[in-house]
C-alpha cells in the first residue's frame, strides 16, 4: 500500500520578521506542492530518498538513537522517532520526497516537506492524522532546521488558503474575496533564515526606541492588509505590500538584487512588490492583475531573477491511499 501525502509551498504576504516578535502576519499557500510517498517495507528499517540523496536507518538504531545521517534528513528522522515512540511500529517504511519548490528562498520548502512527511507518516503508522498533530511535528522539524521559527510556515502549509497568524494566539483563516495572482522572483542569493532572524533581532535590541513603533506599525499594516484581502481590494493590497517592503528594508534584510527585482516588478505593472520571507537574498513577491503576469515575469527575468507565476490555493496538506 502507498500513501501519497502532499503539502503546499507558502509565501508570507505581510509581516515576516515582525511576526517573530509577536506581531500579526499574513501567509498564503501556493499552488506549488511537495509530494511524499510512503510505502510499507517488510524489513524493520526506514529509508528516505530526496532527489539524489538517500539514507536509511534500522528501527533499533533509530529507537536507541545510534545513527548518523545527512544533516538534510536529520529533522525527518527526529519526527520519525517521535511518532514511532508514541504509536509503536514494528515494520519499516520507505519515503520518497519530490519537491518542485526552490529551497532556501522563503517559499517554505522545508516546512512543506515536514508537513507532508508528518501527515504521511501518521497515516501509515497511526491510521489517521489531524492538522494540529501535523503542525506540531513539522514545527519540531523547523526548529532543528531554522533555529527560532515563528511557526507560521508549517501552519499555513498544513491549512492552506490565507491566514492571519500571531505567535501567541495561533491563526485565523481569511476569506480572500478574489483570486490572488502572484509573480515570485527568486534572486539566486543564498541565505539562512536563522542568521537573518538573529541579525534583525540584534538590530532591534540595539535601537529599541526606534524599532518598537516600527514593529507596531507592521502589526497595524497586517491588520489593514487582512481587511483589504477580505474586501478583494487589490490596489490597497499592492500599496500595503510596498509599505511592508520599506519596513523590511529598514530592518536591513534587503539587498541590491532584491531591490532590482521589486522595482522591475512594479515598473512592469505589478500593483505592489516586496521581499517575502527572511530576506538577505531569497525571493520577492508581486501582486499582479492576471493580464500582466507574463509581462511582470519577463521583467523579473530581465533583471536577473528567476520568475515563478503562482496563485494562492485553498488546498492544505492531504494524504491519499493508493
Ligand atoms: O524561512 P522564510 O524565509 O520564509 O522566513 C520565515 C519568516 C520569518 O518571519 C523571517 C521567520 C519566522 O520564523 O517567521
Amino acid at each position: 500500500m502507498t500513501f501519497l501525502a502532499s503539502a503546499p509551498a507558502k509565501v508570507i504576504l505581510f509581516g515576516e520578521h515582525f511576526v517573530v516578535e509577536n506581531e500579526p502576519a499574513i501567509a498564503a499557500a501556493l499552488d506549488l506542492r511537495v509530494e511524499v510517498s510512503v510505502n510499507l517495507l517488510d524489513e524493520k528499517r526506514f529509508e528516505i530518498r530526496s532527489g539524489n540523496l538517500f539514507s536509511f536507518v534500522r528501527l533499533d538504531d533509530l529507537l536507541s538513537n545510534h545513527y548518523s545521517v545527512n544533516q538534510h534528513f536529520k529533522p525527518l528522522y527526529i519526527i520519525l522517532r517521535k511518532v514511532i515512540e508514541k504509536y509503536g511500529f514494528e515494520g519499516g517504511l520507505k519515503f520518497i520526497i519530490k519537491s518542485p519548490i526552490p529551497m532556501g528562498v522563503g517559499l517554505g520548502s522545508s516546512a512543506a516537506v515536514f508537513v507532508a512527511f508528518s501527515a504521511g507518516l501518521l497515516k501509515a503508522v497511526a491510521g489517521e492524522y489531524d492538522l494540529e498533530k501535523v503542525v506540531k511535528l513539522a514545527s519540531e522539524g523547523e526548529i532543528l532546521a531554522h533555529g527560532r521559527p515563528s511557526g507560521i510556515d508549517p501552519t499555513i502549509s498544513a491549512n492552506g488558503g490565507v491566514i492571519v497568524y500571531r505567535k501567541s494566539e495561533g491563526f485565523i483563516p481569511l476569506k480572500a474575496a478574489i483570486p490572488l495572482h502572484l509573480v515570485i522572483g527568486v534572486s539566486g542569493e543564498v541565505r539562512s533564515t536563522a542568521t537573518m532572524v538573529e541579525k534583525v533581532l540584534s538590530l532591534k535590541k540595539r535601537f529599541p526606541e526606534i524599532f518598537e513603533p516600527l514593529y507596531h506599525a507592521a502589526g497595524h499594516l497586517a491588520i489593514e492588509a487582512a481587511k483589504a484581502i477580505e474586501r478583494g481590494d487589490l490596489t490597497s493590497i499592492g500599496m500595503l505590500m510596498n509599505i511592508n517592503h520599506g519596513l523590511l528594508s529598514s530592518l536591513g534584510v534587503s539587498t541590491m538584487n532584491l531591490e532590482r527585482l521589486v522595482h522591475a516588478a512594479r515598473d512592469a505593472g505589478a500593483l505592489g512588490a516586496k521581499i517575502t520571507g527572511a530576506g538577505g537574498g531569497g525571493a520577492i513577491i508581486s501582486i499582479c492583475p492576471q493580464n500582466l503576469l507574463e509581462t511582470v515575469a519577463s521583467a523579473i527575468k530581465r533583471s536577473g531573477g528567476f520568475p515563478l507565476i503562482s496563485k494562492v490555493s485553498d488546498r492544505g496538506v492531504s494524504v491519499i491511499e493508493r
